[in-house]
């Protein structure tokens, strides 16, 4: 049976845009392959987070994995820094990857002009070996996310081939090569209110994207005020009408339509009922995944899981930190006793 891994930050509640990407992948994928789906905390911290609000967050987006469908019995489901084979692994990554292959990452070109170079930590720059990390540890064959990490799993596939080429025995690989699996539709949902930007759950403005925990009056809001364009006909068109075009592919993901059923559902009819329509479709999503959220949050049974996660998770993670450094010659060698 394959392996998935796939990780999400608590660096606040998650968007329908991480829903779509990738949280809805993981449900369908459970049943297939043998899955590792983490709470990468250890990653939110690359910006500041305040202690309290990132404990709650780690264990709401716990919790959420249980609320969406994601079942323990098949899934390993573990916070990230209760392993911490992680960070250990980021170490030897990080002596295994040049400075210029980390600049060259999007998301730190922007962060880091957005913020000033010197104003932002070292981590953020470091942050896709943590990332590398996370996938080999548990041996991925397949990493499903979202368009945005494509360039992360590239820079995974150059460390894997590299490591493996310095340090492997002839047929005897250490480290096992990822392919990405990325969602056919909604593998990049936009913001609400600039559509030819990324939907992000660090959004300062929170009308630009939709919490998996908002609630339905919050949700139809959101949806009303989503820019749309003047023209007022639903059409496929992201280029030029990229407002219709993201609401069009969060409509058809949310629900069994396809995007060419919705243009011919609502031809003619305007933006108003098919926004409405849209929100009732979210919010019918959406609630059913809240109310079992709720029964979860606090209870014995999300701490019994992430225990048996975590202890799971170690027992794996720490085989694969071991050959590594066998590989590079860390440590004593590992000898039989007697
Ligand atoms: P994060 O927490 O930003 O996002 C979690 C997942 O959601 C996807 N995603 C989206 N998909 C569609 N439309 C959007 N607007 C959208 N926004 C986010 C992301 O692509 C991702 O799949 N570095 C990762 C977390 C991570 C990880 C890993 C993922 C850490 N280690 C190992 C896979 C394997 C991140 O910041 O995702």
């Amino acid at each position: 049976m394959e392996t998935i891994f796939s990780g999400i930050q608590p660096s606040g509640t998650p968007t329908i845009g991480n829903y779509i990407g990738a949280i809805k992948q993981f449900i369908n994928l459970q049943n297939d392959y043998k899955c590792y789906f983490c709470v990468v905390d250890e990653h939110a911290i690359t910006v500041p987070q305040a202690p309290l609000e990132l404990r709650q967050q780690t264990l709401s987006l716990a919790a959420l994995y249980l609320a969406v469908g994601l079942n323990p019995k098949k899934a390993t489901i573990f916070i990230q820094s209760e392993v911490s084979a992680h960070a250990e692994a980021a170490w030897i990554i990080q002596c295994n990857t040049t400075i210029g292959e980390l600049e060259r990452m999007t998301q730190f070109k922007d962060k880091s002009q957005k913020n000033g170079r010197t104003g932002v930590s070292a981590g953020l720059l470091t942050y896709p070996p943590l990332m590398v990390g996370d996938i080999v540890l548990y041996n991925a064959n397949l990493v499903p996310v979202g368009d945005d990490q494509k360039q992360h799993l590239e820079l995974t596939r150059d460390f894997v081939e590299r490591f493996n080429k310095r340090y492997s025995q002839p047929n005897q690989e250490i480290l096992t090569m990822p392919e990405v699996k990325i969602a056919e539709h909604g593998s990049r949902v936009m913001s609400l209110q600039e559509p030819t930007k990324k939907m992000s759950k660090s959004d300062p403005n929170k009308k630009a994207f939709i919490s998996m925990l908002d609630e339905p009056d919050i949700i139809r809001k959101k949806i009303k005020s989503a820019v749309t364009d003047s023209t007022g006909i639903i059409e496929y068109d992201p280029e030029n009408k990229p407002g219709i075009s993201n609401l069009l592919s969060i409509f058809s993901a949310v629900t069994d339509f396809t995007i060419d059923d919705l243009v011919l559902k609502y031809n003619g009819q305007g933006y108003g009922v098919f926004k409405a329509d849209l929100a009732e479709a979210i919010v019918d999503l959406l609630l059913p995944i809240q109310t079992r959220y709720n029964e979860l949050l606090h209870s014995d049974e999300l701490d019994v899981i992430l225990d048996e996660g975590a202890q799971v998770a170690r027992l794996v993670a720490n085989k694969t930190l071991q050959r590594m450094k066998n590989g590079i010659g860390l440590g004593r060698k590992p000898r039989k006793r007697k």
